[in-house]
């Protein structure tokens, strides 16, 4: 702290001159320096500060340039009549009305849900279950970084131009193998390389639903599923399942409403972490091609096998018409945003099209980079490096759980993917758990955030993928406290949301 208040942290996260701007910039906001405020002379806030003149300089300048301050040679540097606050204010005035401009996708309740939700800042030491990715120290920086190297420096140029928009022909060739690995039939002809698995689900949906479409999903499903069918205008409808997976009495029923699509994650739903059944695939697409209903095989968790055992039977590998989508962003590197669809040849093309307007093709970059890492055998390597990292965060996690966590309380041992589902009974309010964790540091996902409709039964996602077993253990030791205090809460009390 100087005279004047500033908590400036030389090993803060901003450089020092952001930090200096920020805290004028602050000060001038409030009214706390007000217009005609003479600021103090860089050299002396420098020494105040213990930093060097030049970071005041180029803080005084940046703030200038934004507006908030003038300075005059000789007299020295003021706060501006005019606060840049009121200019954007008067800004905002004048703009158009976009809220009244908006498209009906973008005004559909999911996508209000989306925005009203708030991403609850994560305080700083917070043991992290929300996180969706591999930890750094699970991905294969350098072993990625030697094929970007090497991609670029043998096709050179041919490697920073637009490429197919169907994905780099190397690249759709060593998917098929991959998908040949695991039993899934495919040809590069049928494959379609995309941004994220997630623009697949956004093509798929874009290429087969029209506003009032019925789409099937879990009750409790991936919620960027959800704002994608709801961007087309199609309404999601929640299929009850048993263990062995979605409710064949219950799809029939559904059948009534004439549904366009199903979608499924059938190897490890998330949230919840089921799998469907080999009996019951095979009779849900008796049932799909009955009804004329197309499906998503949504694999989005592929390779994270943690136990021995034989992987359940594509669905693709049962019915050729099934829409098969992967990713490569939870078994590697979620910043190649690299995914794929394959897809019947009647529906490719279309998706093809949409693919064109939506971004021109994937970057031929990071999938010729992904196509030499797959060629050099990298990906089965890595696989038998973070399968069995994986696994001992979940043991960690649920022998820890099982210790801290209430009789009443109960989940099932996932034996893929990084998340584990915890049922909370009836009594126990998934916000409020929430919110007493926070209160503890531990960063949980509550059950509403992937709720279909109001019906969904409460629950946590808790992944386990991103911390360590130490840190794993402690989390569930705070999160017992935090079930158990929310438990004794008034139920009337606030509840927070998240995305
Ligand atoms: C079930 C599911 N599908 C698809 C995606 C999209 O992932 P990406 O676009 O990174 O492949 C996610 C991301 O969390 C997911 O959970």
């Amino acid at each position: 702290m100087n005279d004047l208040g500033f908590a400036i942290r030389p090993d803060g996260a901003a450089p020092m001159y952001r930090q200096i701007f920020e805290q004028i910039a602050a000060r001038i906001r409030c009214g706390a320096f007000p217009a005609g405020f003479r600021l103090p002379p860089t050299r002396a806030l420098a020494e105040s500060l213990g930093t060097h003149r030049n970071t005041v300089v180029r803080a005084y300048s940046e703030l200038e340039a934004a507006g908030f301050l003038s300075s005059t040679v000789g007299r020295g540097t003021f706060v501006n009549d005019l606060p840049p606050d009121a200019q954007v204010e008067e800004a905002r005035e004048r703009s158009l009305p976009f809220e009244a401009l908006l498209s009906r996708a973008a005004r559909t309740e999911p996508m209000r849900r989306y925005l009203r939700l708030r991403r609850a800042s994560i305080p700083p030491g917070a043991i992290d279950l929300t996180r969706m990715m591999p930890p750094p120290e699970l991905m294969p920086a350098e072993l990625f970084q030697r094929c970007l190297t090497h991609v670029l420096k043998t096709s050179g140029a041919k490697a920073l131009g637009y490429g197919p928009k169907e994905g780099a022909r190397p690249l759709r060739e060593e998917i098929v193998r991959d998908l040949a690995r695991r039993g899934v039939p495919s040809s590069a002809a049928d494959l379609l390389v995309t941004t994220g698995s997630q623009q697949a689900l956004d093509l798929i949906a874009r290429a087969l639903l029209d506003p009032g479409d019925v789409v099937i999903t879990n009750v409790s499903t991936y919620a960027g599923a959800l704002l994608v069918f709801a961007a087309t205008g199609a309404h999601v409808v929640g299929v009850a399942s048993d263990a062995d997976g979605p409710d064949l009495d219950a799809l029939r029923r559904l059948g009534a409403r004439r549904p366009k699509v199903l979608y499924l994650m059938p190897n490890h739903a998330n949230p919840t972490g089921a799998c469907v059944s080999n009996a019951r695939r095979a009779a849900i697409l008796a049932w799909a091609r009955d009804a004329q209903v197309a499906v998503i095989e949504d694999d989005y968790a592929v390779d994270l096998e943690l136990d021995d055992g034989p992987l359940p039977t594509p669905m693709r590998a049962l019915d050729p018409d099934v829409i098969h989508v992967g990713s490569f962003s939870k078994r590697l590197i979620p910043a190649l945003r690299v995914g794929y669809v394959v897809a019947p040849p009647s529906l490719h093309p279309h998706l093809l099209a949409l693919k064109h307007t939506t971004d021109l093709g994937s970057s031929t970059l990071q999938q010729l980079a992904l196509a030499e890492f797959l060629d050099r055998g990298y990906l089965v390597a890595h696989l038998r490096r973070i399968q069995p990292a994986y696994r001992a965060r979940r043991d960690a996690l649920l022998e820890a759980l099982r210790q801290h966590l209430p009789d009443d309380v109960r989940w099932q041992r996932p034996p893929r993917g990084i998340s584990v589902w915890v049922e909370l009974p009836e009594g126990y309010d998934p916000g409020a758990i929430f919110e007493e964790a926070l209160q503890r540091k531990v960063m949980v996902s509550p059950g509403h955030y992937f709720a279909v409709d109001e019906g969904a039964r409460g629950g946590l996602r808790l992944n386990f993928g991103w911390e360590p077993e130490a840190r794993l253990r402690e989390g569930a030791r705070r999160l017992g406290e935090a079930v158990r205090a929310a438990r004794g809460r008034d139920p009337s009390g606030p509840t927070v949301e998240l995305v």
